[in-house]
């Protein structure tokens, strides 16, 4: 027996079972108990058992673990541990296939937050601006701000979604200034897709050679008729650039891998602000978690409808949700999110921060079915009592 596939799957699978388990689907004797044990850097570490006890619905992470077949493939790769030029599944080009697109049309990243890094570090140098919405992901901001460059922030809608003529408009306005501009689709935080005509109208409406960052971070939780992954725009040759990530659907946001599809000469100017660090496991990991889309599509299923029943029981108690796409939803909770996310936290429950100016819309990440649950009977005792300042 190799004792460290046995470890391994002892520690993660329990994860995917749960989601067999919620659909009815006999996961095996071989999957064992609950047990996730992934961090994010950038926050205070929390001791083990005292993460493990906690529900995470605060990162829009996938709480049942990678599957089977991705825990194979990364033990498998430990053997190249002490090794530099490893053979690695060959991950480019399986992403570069799968997307149809040439492997100079593919970047990969530590997770798809090194690519948003390199955005910055690309195209904003020279005091250019990177134009967006808001709220939206905020890190593209953030990463601006960093290098000191500026943004320019568009209002959501009153219906929350993007402003695309507001977002042409200022596009030509400030044309000269613009170093990218940024459309997050389905948008974090608020779920709302970009129907796939207003991506069009956007693209047709500003000037060329303006690049376009499209992050489909949660592309794979959508189940709109109206949406359309915008990676053919790259092989039709506009400034577009599409970003995907393994941290959501395919449960690796502890392991670091994302990637970027965009035109063979902004890959290459993108590729020298890249650090090229993405190790053998998640590499292998990538390769493996493609190829499964029979787990995926049960992530999704699961996800989609503790959604549904989370949100239905919500607006049934006459609290309003936006219409999400994602594994994550808002409600709108009617008074200031920040001390109702610190009541939550008591229950060890962890939910989203604010996201101004939507400062009283909860952002509450779809967890497992333990973890909804909590969620719920917290929700009905923090709201029961009234607002704390
Ligand atoms: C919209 C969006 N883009 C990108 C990321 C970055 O994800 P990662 O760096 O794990 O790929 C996130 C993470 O939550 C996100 O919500």
């Amino acid at each position: 027996m190799d004792l460290r596939l046995e470890v391994s799957r002892r520690t993660f699978l329990g994860g995917m079972a749960t989601v067999l388990g919620y659909l009815g689907i006999n996961p095996g004797s071989h999957l064992l108990a609950q047990g996730n044990g992934a961090a994010r850097p950038a926050q205070g570490r929390p001791k083990v058992e005292e993460y493990d006890a906690l529900a995470k619905l605060h990162f829009n992470e996938n709480p049942y673990g990678p599957p089977e077949s991705v825990m194979k493939a990364m033990t498998q790769a430990f053997k190249y541990a002490n090794r530099y030029g490893y053979p690695d599944g060959d991950i480019v080009e399986v992403i570069a296939k799968l997307h149809g697109v040439a492997k100079e049309n593919v970047m990969l990243g530590a997770g798809s937050g090194e690519i948003l890094d390199v955005m910055g570090a690309t195209f904003l140098p020279g005091d250019k601006k990177v134009l967006g919405v808001e709220p939206t992901y905020s890190s593209v901001y953030s990463f601006a701000t960093g290098i000191k460059a500026d943004a320019i922030k568009i209002p959501l809608l009153e219906d929350y979604r993007q402003d695309i003529p507001a977002m042409i408009r200022a596009t030509k306005k400030h044309y000269r200034e613009i170093g990218f501009v940024y459309l997050c689709n389905p948008n974090n935080p608020t779920g709302r897709i970009i129907p796939r005509q207003e991506v069009r109208q956007l693209l047709d409406g500003i000037p060329e050679d303006v690049p376009v960052l499209i992050d489909e971070a949660y592309h794979h939780f959508v189940d709109h008729s109206a949406y359309a992954t915008s990676i053919p725009y790259v092989a039709e040759g506009r400034q577009v650039i599409v970003t995907r990530t393994f941290s959501k659907i395919a449960a690796l946001a502890g392991m670091r891998l994302g990637y970027a599809i965009a035109p063979a000469d902004l890959i290459k100017q993108m590729q020298k602000h890249g650090t090229g660090t993405i190790n053998a496991l998640v590499k292998w990991a990538g390769v493996a978690a493609l190829k499964d889309t029979q787990s995926q599509a049960q992530v999704k299923r699961i996800t989609l409808e503790l959604r549904r029943k989370t949100t239905a029981e919500l607006e049934g108690m006459g609290y309003q949700v936006i219409p999400s796409e994602a594994n994550f939803f808002m409600v709108h909770v009617r008074r200031p999110v920040g001390p109702v996310a610190d009541e939550f936290k008591k229950k060890k429950v962890l939910v989203g921060r604010p996201f101004p100016p939507m400062t009283e819309h909860l952002r509450v990440s779809v967890g497992n079915p333990d973890e909804m649950r909590r969620f719920m009977t917290a929700f009905k005792e923090i709201m029961a009592a009234p607002a704390s300042s």
